[in-house]
C-alpha cells in the first residue's frame, strides 16, 4: 500500500486492487445526520455500550435482515469491529488460552490474540471446502484444548462463505464441545448469490462481530457492533469503559443516519457485483486462470502457483511494471499464501476493465 501510494504521488496511474475498503464515502444520509448534529448537539461521551438509540436501531436491523430477535441490551456499539475483537477476546479468554482461526484469514485476528497474551490456533482450510472450517476441524480444536472458533463468512481474503447448513453444523458442534463461536459478519450485506445467515440464528451463545466499515461504506468512522450473550454485557461494558470510555459519538450519530441510506448502499453493492462478474469472466483469459468464484465481500483470491512461488515479489513486480496493486497471499496465510494473490474489486468499473487489460498484456509478455 505504501509503495502504491508513493508511486501514485509521483504521478503514476495506479489501480488500487490492494485496498480492503469501499471507494465511496459514507452514505449521504449518514453525512447529513452528522452535519445536523455538529451544529445542534453536544456530542460528548455516550454510555460505554453506545447510544441507546443506535443499539435499538441495530437490533431492529438484525430482526429485519435475518428475522432473528435480539434484545438491544445484547448489542454493544464498538470503535470499529477491531475494538469488538479486543473486547470479546478479553471478556472470554484466560491468559495463554488458544483460539481457533481458519487460515487463510484476516491477519489482525492472530495479531490481536498474540498482543493480548492469547494463542492463535491456525486451522488450515482448503479450496475444495471453500476455505471454510469443517466439523472435523471443530473436533480437533476441542481436542487441542482451545477455547473457541472464529469464523468469518464471507471471508477475507477469499470472499467465500459458510452457507446456512454449514454454519448451523459448526455452531452446533461448537456448542456440543462447549467452545465459544465468534462470528465475524463484517462482510454481511455484500453477498452476490445467497444471503449470509447470522450465527445468531443458531446460537444464543455466539458472539457476533459486525461493523459499519464495509457494507455501510464507513471505514474511517471507526464504528461497529457486537452482539453478545447477556451474561457478557457487564464485563464488556467495564472493559470498554476502561479501554476507551465510549465509541466516538460523532460516528455513532453517523451510523444512525446510515440506516436511512440503504438504497444508496445497494447501488454501491450492485457496482461490486458488476465488478465481480467482469473479473470472474475476464481474468482467466488475461492469464489468472484459477480463481474460486467468491460468494461475497469484494475480494477474489487467485491461485497463482503457475506463475510464481513468491506472491510478494509477484505483487511488487506487477505494481512496478503495470501499476496494478494487489495484496500477496502471505499476508493471510503464511504457509500457502506465497502462491495466492488477493484482488479487491471495491474500485470503479473502468478501473477493473483497465486492470484486466494491463494484467493480460503483462502476463502474455512475460
Ligand atoms: C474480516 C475483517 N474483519 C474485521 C475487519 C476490521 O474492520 P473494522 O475495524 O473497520 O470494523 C476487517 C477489515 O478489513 C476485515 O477484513
Amino acid at each position: 500500500m505504501r509503495e502504491a501510494h508513493r508511486r501514485e504521488t509521483a504521478g503514476e496511474d495506479i489501480i488500487h486492487m490492494e485496498v480492503g475498503q469501499p471507494a465511496t464515502p459514507a452514505p449521504r444520509a449518514a453525512r447529513e445526520r452528522v452535519a445536523r448534529a455538529m451544529s445542534e448537539e453536544n456530542l460528548g461521551y455516550t454510555l460505554s455500550l453506545g447510544l441507546p438509540e443506535l443499539r435499538e436501531r441495530i437490533a431492529d436491523y438484525i430482526s429485519t435482515r435475518y428475522g432473528v430477535t435480539v434484545a438491544a441490551d445484547r448489542v454493544v456499539v464498538t470503535a470499529g469491529s477491531s475494538a469488538g475483537f479486543v473486547l470479546a477476546f478479553l471478556a472470554i479468554l484466560e491468559h495463554g488460552e488458544g483460539f481457533g482461526l481458519p487460515s487463510p484469514g484476516y491477519p489482525c485476528y492472530r495479531q490481536i490474540l498474540k498482543a493480548l497474551g492469547f494463542s492463535p490456533h491456525l486451522i488450515e482450510t482448503s479450496e475444495d471446502g471453500r476455505w471454510m472450517p469443517t466439523t472435523t476441524d471443530v473436533e480437533a480444536l476441542a481436542a487441542s484444548g482451545a477455547a473457541g472458533l472464529l469464523l468469518a463468512s464471507p471471508n477475507n481474503p477469499t470472499g467465500t462463505m459458510a452457507q446456512a447448513p454449514r454454519l448451523k453444523e459448526l455452531a452446533d458442534r461448537c456448542a456440543q464441545h462447549g467452545l465459544w463461536l465468534i462470528s465475524d459478519e463484517i462482510y454481511h450485506g455484500l453477498e452476490y448469490d445467497v444471503e449470509a445467515e447470522t450465527a445468531l440464528a443458531y446460537s444464543n451463545a455466539a458472539i457476533v462481530v459486525n461493523s459499519f466499515s464495509k457494507y455501510f461504506s464507513m471505514t474511517g468512522w471507526r464504528v461497529g457492533w457486537l452482539v453478545v450473550p447477556e451474561a457478557l454485557t457487564r464485563t464488556i461494558e467495564r472493559l470498554a469503559q476502561n479501554l476507551y470510555i465510549a465509541p466516538p459519538t460523532v460516528s455513532q450519530v453517523a451510523a444512525l443516519g446510515a440506516f436511512d441510506g440503504i438504497e444508496e448502499l445497494e447501488e454501491i453493492k450492485s457496482r461490486y457485483a458488476r465488478n465481480r462478474s467482469l473479473l470472474l469472466n475476464e481474468l482467466p483469459a488475461a492469464g489468472l486462470t484459477n480463481i474460486l468464484p467468491a460468494d461475497g465481500a469484494f475480494y477474489l483470491y487467485a491461485d497463482i502457483r503457475d506463475l510464481t512461488e513468491d506472491s510478494e515479489a509477484f505483487a511488487q513486480t506487477m505494481l512496478r511494471e503495470i501499476g496494478v496493486a494487489a495484496t500477496p497471499g502471505i499476508d493471510f496465510d503464511s504457509l500457502r499464501g506465497h502462491s495466492y494473490l488477493r484482488l479487491s474489486y471495491a474500485g470503479a468499473e473502468h478501473e477493473m476493465s483497465e486492470a484486466v487489460r494491463r494484467i493480460g498484456t503483462w502476463l502474455r509478455s512475460r
